[in-house]
């Protein structure tokens, strides 16, 4: 009987900037596609568009064009994109296809029909301007909206509602029961303490404010809102609605690859939904986390975003699989850094591996005329490396259950590093230069060190498939990669001559290639500005990136007491050129302040003037007069210095609030 397996990614926001930490889900996984398939199963393997709702008929507002006129040039650009990435989903499914559309509403029509889903009355904070509503968790302090700044007030909208509060104990029970429902687990107990525990509202699905959706079968004044148009995307990937035979072999999915932020979404919205539906549901839902810039959010708007493609037209499309799958253990946050990305392909990919791949052979050429020499007699050293290579196929297994692929990968590297000290240990070019004992032990370690990359090819076909290829065509093994090959030892056939050799992975110097990698992100980042301006569309103005402090809330800003102080009367520090001594009138209060702006104000231009104070400063004495406080100025990047003060004169030892 065949074994059926579905892994999904989430349907991607149509977005002309896919930066590398939207592919990071999608790598992930092709791999396992690949995986699975060696493993003998029968994958399936959806992505897809999410192309439904205001922010999307907004933008193609924006450019004048009609939503789908819109999206097709980015879906194309988006399909393109995995293509160059060599990556091979079975099923890309776009939220506008008709099938999808006809799903969701009969989807709809059956949870209305089961009284699942009903009418009600919307509340929430409307921002006209950005004909958004907002709940008041999400606002700005004020009511403003999160998204303008702008004022919002709160307004009425008749929506249809699922009933969502009614599954919180049955979800609470399903994650019982199934511990490996929810992956990792530390995100079970996020998602209860988060959102569980305190119970569930009812979920709004409709919106009558915007028309880009898919409309309620039943009521055309309504279109289905976000999320279960979207979910169900998972469903229409595996055939529901076109083609029972494969529902029914790959629902429910094996697992659900998503980002952390949309957890949310598909640990307590989907099962609530398909346990409505009368569906079964997806056996695990898997959520990584983010690969940040520098410990920031990516985003065009800050300028630090790093895309694919200038990474794969420089180092190939395996360097960045490997470097995303090695680097960031699947899971957790993990910060992009180009010189950790240089260091990475210096030591594991060119020193490890390329110069294993390149020195077995240059060797089976130098020593044997090119040709895979037969071994002989087998001796300790051989049969550890042999041991070794035969249980890395296990150790995949193993590691791949739960997708760690950064362990998975680190698991190859040992074999990897253990054939290059196998290199070593054996010193091939001295035993070319001794008689026939010699020979024959060389035609071993040569053949052995072959047989070595032979594995490695197999093992690393599903994270790295070109170089698999690659590898394998070096060294006469076949390309038809099968699992059961990596974990027999001796299947390469001697005799053959070497394929032409090339160079997998060069060796890389860290600051040129830094530089290179930075100025072509630029130049492609100025390319698609320019191609937008051209095309008449408009351009996302980046901000400076700020570099600012960490975050604070608002109880840290409270336990600062600023106030407005007045100079009375200025002399200089005793004992320092550079600093003044401030006699201030704060409130009824006296003050003494040493402060260095000497050299940027006369004392006759600062007294009598109003400055802002940071009174509750603990005091502290500088070269030997008493400093009771530090007055707040600002300083521009050309040196211009400034005293901070009120806009309006008021009574001193007003507080900054
Ligand atoms: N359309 C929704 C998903 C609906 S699924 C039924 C969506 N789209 S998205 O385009 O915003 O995000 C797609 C995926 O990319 C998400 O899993 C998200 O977590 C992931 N990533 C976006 N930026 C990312 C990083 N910087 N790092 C890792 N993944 C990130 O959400």
């Amino acid at each position: 009987m065949s074994k059926n397996f579905y892994v999904t990614t989430p349907i991607y926001y149509p977005s002309d900037n896919l930066h590398i930490g939207h592919t990071y889900c999608t790598v992930a996984a092709d791999a396992v596609k690949r995986f699975k398939t060696l493993q003998g199963y029968n994958v399936l393997f959806t992505t897809g568009t999410d192309e439904h709702g205001q922010k999307i008929q907004e933008k193609a507002k924006e450019a004048g064009k009609e939503p789908l006129e819109y999206i097709d040039a980015i879906v194309d650009d988006t399909k393109a994109l995995w293509k160059t990435m060599d990556i091979h989903y079975d099923s890309f499914v776009r939220s506008t296809d008709p099938q999808h559309e006809k799903n969701v509403q009969a989807l709809f029509q059956k949870l209305y029909d089961k009284g699942e889903i009903y009418k009600g009355e919307y509340e929430g904070y409307y921002c006209t301007p950005c004909e958004s509503f907002w709940a008041e968790s999400q606002l700005l302090e004020g009511h403003l909206c999160p998204d303008c700044g702008r004022e919002t007030h709160l307004q009425h909208e008749e929506s249809y509602f699922f009933r969502l509060s009614e599954y919180r104990d049955k979800l609470l029970q399903y994650y019982e029961d199934h511990p490996e429902f929810i992956q990792p687990a530390y995100r079970k107990s996020e998602m209860i303490n988060s959102f569980l525990k305190d119970g569930l509202d009812d979920l709004s699905v409709t919106r009558s404010t915007f028309d880009w959706g898919v409309p309620v079968p039943f009521d055309d004044k309504h279109v289905i809102y976000v999320w279960i148009d979207a979910l169900s995307c998972y469903l229409t990937g595996a055939g529901f609605g076109t083609d029972d035979e494969q529902f029914k072999n790959f629902w429910p999915a094996d697992v659900h690859l998503v980002g952390k932020e949309i957890m949310r979404f598909h640990t307590i919205i989907w099962p609530a939904m398909l346990m409505a539906l009368d569906l079964p549901l997806p056996k695990q839902i898997f959520g990584h986390g983010w690969i940040l810039f520098d410990d920031d959010k990516m985003s065009k708007s800050k300028g630090n975003i790093i895309y694919p493609e200038p990474i794969i037209d420089l180092y190939g499309v395996d360097a960045l699989k490997y470097f995303l799958l090695r680097e960031f253990s699947f899971g957790h946050d993990g910060s992009f850094n180009v010189q950790s990305f240089m260091k990475r392909l210096n030591s594991d990919l060119a020193n490890d591996l390329g110069n294993l791949v390149s020195r077995t052979v240059s060797m089976i050429e130098k020593y044997n005329d090119g040709i895979v020499p037969a071994p002989h007699d087998e001796t300790a050293v051989d049969k550890e490396l042999k041991d070794l290579a035969v249980s890395i196929w296990g150790e995949l297994e193993k590691e791949m259950e739960t997708y760690q692929f950064s362990t998975a990968l680190e698991a190859i590297w040992t074999l990897v590093r253990r054939s290059n000290k196998y290199v070593d240990e054996n010193e091939p070019w001295v035993l070319a230069k001794g008689g026939e004992d010699e020979k024959k032990r060389l035609d071993t370690v040569l053949y052995n060190l072959a047989e070595s990359l032979r594995i490695v090819s197999i093992l690393l076909s599903f994270f790295m498939n070109n170089t698999a290829i690659s590898i394998a065509e070096q060294i006469t093994a076949t390309k038809e990669f099968e699992a059961e090959d990596a974990t027999r030892w001796g299947l390469l056939e001697p005799g053959k001559h070497v394929g032409e050799k090339k160079i997998i992975f060069p060796r890389l110097d860290i600051e040129e290639e830094t530089k290179r990698l930075w100025d072509a992100n630029h130049a492609l980042i100025e390319k698609r500005k320019a191609e937008k301006l051209a095309k008449g569309e408009a351009v996302e103005e980046e901000e400076e990136a700020l570099d600012l402090k960490p975050e604070i809330t608002i109880d840290d800003f409270d336990k600062l007491d600023i106030r407005v102080a007045t100079v009375d009367s200025v002399e200089d520090h005793p004992n320092a050129d550079r600093l003044y001594v401030l006699n201030l009138s704060v409130g009824g209060e006296k003050r003494v302040i040493c402060s260095s702006i000497k050299e940027y104000y006369t004392k006759e231009e600062l007294t009598g003037k109003q400055i802002l104070l940071l009174a509750n400063l603990k005091p502290t004495k500088l070269r030997g007069v008493l400093s009771q406080g530090m007055l707040l100025a600002a300083e521009d990047e050309d040196g211009k210095l400034s005293l901070a003060t009120t806009m309006e004169q008021l009574k001193s030892g007003a507080q900054i609030s």
